[in-house]
């Protein structure tokens, strides 16, 4: 396919395109379809970035669709026709990372391009290696590091010989699957990136996401917050022993911590975070002002017990047709679950997220698999956040429920 009006010589995205396409000066490119192009364009985020292989170098390119998410590894060739196609196929908004400046251009309904330059926002892809592509596993974090295996020590997923522990492989595998999914985030995208790990525990998770960031030319720092004491302890020995430096640990609440907070945050992960204090993580993100937010929930009590009122009492929905549903204990259970997480996935929605529910890992890791990703859209869309609101409150006025989400948000909750 041959590039066609929007990329001809003497277009002012031309310059950009040649960036991409005729050199590896760059570490990261994103294009985002205007909100014109959206029911016609298959994805929803393309991300690309030079990566080496033994055979030279190939683009690696991400497309994300809703849940989904679509690699595919290209040679030089095939990858400026692929590019050309992405950013023919209507408005959209670029943004390249990682040379000796940030490119951002925006393509008009016209077919126009409007191009700004910014102060680098990753360090040059020419100052940093690329990013070396572990063909044998793909895996984010490289095993062949010694950070990494240091960390993976401390964690106690590696031996203290430095070697793989085999009964530790999964949790291996979960660590890289967890960076894997979230170094596509835009939360990236800037010189210095907070993270707040809320209900961290021993943090295996967000101080490899930490290293893997520091790693890859982020600065990165994180803030791992639980209520035990023990536990935020043995963080911080951790983090010194591995050499993290930009770890603070706070042993707390996540609703005292987010109280005590002015400092607004990038991300926020939350893992296995008990019951309501998955809420509790998810109006910190929101309050904190965080970019995209990523939560595993554990436990759903809250709204099981209440739903068991609203069986209890006989009122519908559990009358009408979901009797066969809510006779079984089990399948009640289930069904509190997943009404618990669409509530939250709504609420993001209504509070100007874009989420996905995905899987984390394999449901034979663990059956607590469901992760929820948000970030924060661009642009305010009020339309869809009016949908969702009104989404979120169809589902809790069926149930009779009241999540303790609503009164975590405070102010921030558009109802309230
Ligand atoms: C099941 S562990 C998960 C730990 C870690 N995120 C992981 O995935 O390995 C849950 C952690 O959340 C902490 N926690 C529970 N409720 C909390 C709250 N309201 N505020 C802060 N930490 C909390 C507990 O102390 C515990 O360490």
């Amino acid at each position: 396919m041959g590039r066609m009006a929007a990329l001809a010589p003497g277009s002012n995205i031309q310059p950009i395109y040649e960036l991409l396409t005729a050199s590896t000066g760059w570490r990261k490119c994103i294009i985002t379809p205007g909100r014109q192009a959206a029911a016609f364009v298959p994805w929803e985020k393309f991300t690309a970035q030079p990566i080496r292989l033994a055979r030279g170098t190939a683009i690696k390119v991400v497309t994300r669709a809703g849940k989904n998410e679509h690699t595919v590894t290209l040679d030089p060739e095939r990858w400026a026709e692929r590019l050309s196609e992405a950013l023919e196929a209507g408005p959209c908004h670029l943004d390249v990372l990682g040379g000796e400046v940030d490119w951002h251009a925006r393509r008009t309904r016209a077919g126009h391009w409007l191009v700004s330059k910014s102060r680098p926002s990753l360090p040059a892809a020419g100052e940093a290696p690329l990013a070396a592509h572990d063909r044998a596993a793909h895996h984010a974090l490289r095993l062949d590091s010694q950070a990494v295996r240091a960390l993976f020590v401390e964690l106690g997923l590696f031996a203290p010989s430095g070697q793989p522990r085999s009964d530790m492989a999964g949790k291996v595998q979960q660590v890289q699957h967890f960076v894997e999914l979230l170094r596509t985030l835009d939360a990236w995208g800037q010189d210095r990136v907070r993270v707040v790990d809320a209900g961290c525990g021993k943090a295996y998770l967000s101080l490899s996401l930490a290293l893997w960031a520091r790693e890859s030319g982020a600065a990165v720092e994180l803030d791992a917050v639980d209520s035990s004491p023990d536990v935020v302890e043995t963080v911080a020995r951790i983090a010194a022993s591995a050499g993290l430096a930009d770890v603070r640990t706070h042993a707390k609440t996540i609703a005292e911590f987010v109280s005590a907070e002015r400092e607004p945050v990038d991300l926020l992960v939350s893992l296995h975070a008990c019951d309501t204090a998955t809420d509790e993580a998810l109006a910190a993100g929101v309050l904190l002002g965080a970019k995209a937010l990523v939560l595993v929930p554990c436990c759903h009590q809250e709204l099981s017990d209440q739903m068991t009122e609203t069986v209890k009492a006989g009122a519908a929905p559990a009358r009408d047709g979901w009797q066969g549903v809510v006779r079984h204990g089990l399948l009640q259970h289930r069904l509190a679950d997943i009404v618990t997480d669409a509530l939250r996935a709504a609420a993001l929605e209504a509070l100007g997220y874009r989420v996905a529910v995905v899987e984390f890992v394999s449901p034979e890791a663990t059956a607590r698999n469901l992760m929820i990703r948000a970030e924060l859209r661009r642009r305010r869309d009020q339309r869809a956040e009016a949908n969702a609101l009104a989404r979120y409150r169809a589902l809790a006025a069926q149930w009779g429920v009241h999540p303790a989400l609503e009164k975590l948000l405070g102010e921030r909750w558009p109802a309230n």
